[in-house]
């Protein structure tokens, strides 16, 4: 199973959680890491290697930390910009069909905090319902999210020296989903 990483996370190299995870996948086999932001310092998509990259794997992983109940933005660039017309959806457009989608996230809240009627009002999963139907518009089956909460919290500001931690434990079922 060939495996493409989106990585989004605009301060990657301070990241306390995204950093780690993205070290903890990056060596798979199989597995092709992107850095948007990274790859695009100028924002600007690469509308010829973001399309080859996505048709080239059997499954898409979206990695981010929760921004606004969403994508960052460079994220939500490469949804615009890959996700096109007459390629992921309507006449023709077929690329993706068959392709599994796995969402990959942080959140600075707690789990407690997304729940019905709670602080957030909604369980995380339905917040990615617009993406959930994204990958119902362009064929792709949507995988279980794995979610990380209430990163802030998690003892340690340098966690990533810290293999006891719990953001540790989420890498390593992380690498496990990826490696399966
Ligand atoms: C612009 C911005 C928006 C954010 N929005 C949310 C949010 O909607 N829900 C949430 O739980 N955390 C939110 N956070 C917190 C981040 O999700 C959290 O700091 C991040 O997942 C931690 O991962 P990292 O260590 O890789 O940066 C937001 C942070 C920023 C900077």
């Amino acid at each position: 199973m060939r495996t493409l990483v989106l990585v989004s996370h605009p301060t990657l190299d301070t990241s306390k959680a995204n950093a780690r995870l993205t070290a903890a996948i990056r060596d798979l086999p199989g597995v092709e890491v992107r850095h948007l932001e990274a790859i695009y310092p100028d924002s600007t998509i690469d509308v010829v290697a973001e399309p080859a990259a996505a048709l080239s794997a059997d499954r898409i992983v979206f990695q981010f930390p929760f921004y606004w109940y969403s994508t960052p933005p460079m994220l939500k660039r490469w949804q615009d910009d890959v996700l096109v017309f007459g390629w992921a959806y309507g006449p023709g457009g077929t690329k993706l069909a068959g392709k599994t989608l796995q969402l990959v996230l942080t959140a600075g809240g707690p789990e407690s905090v997304y729940r019905h009627g709670g602080y957030n009002l909604y369980p995380v999963r339905e917040l990615l319902r617009p993406l959930e139907v994204t990958a119902h518009l362009v064929g792709m089956t949507l995988a279980e999210p794995l979610v990380l909460y209430g990163v802030p919290n998690i003892p340690g500001l340098s966690v990533a020296h810290d293999p006891t931690s719990e953001i540790a434990a989420f890498a390593a079922r992380y690498r496990a989903l990826l490696a399966a």
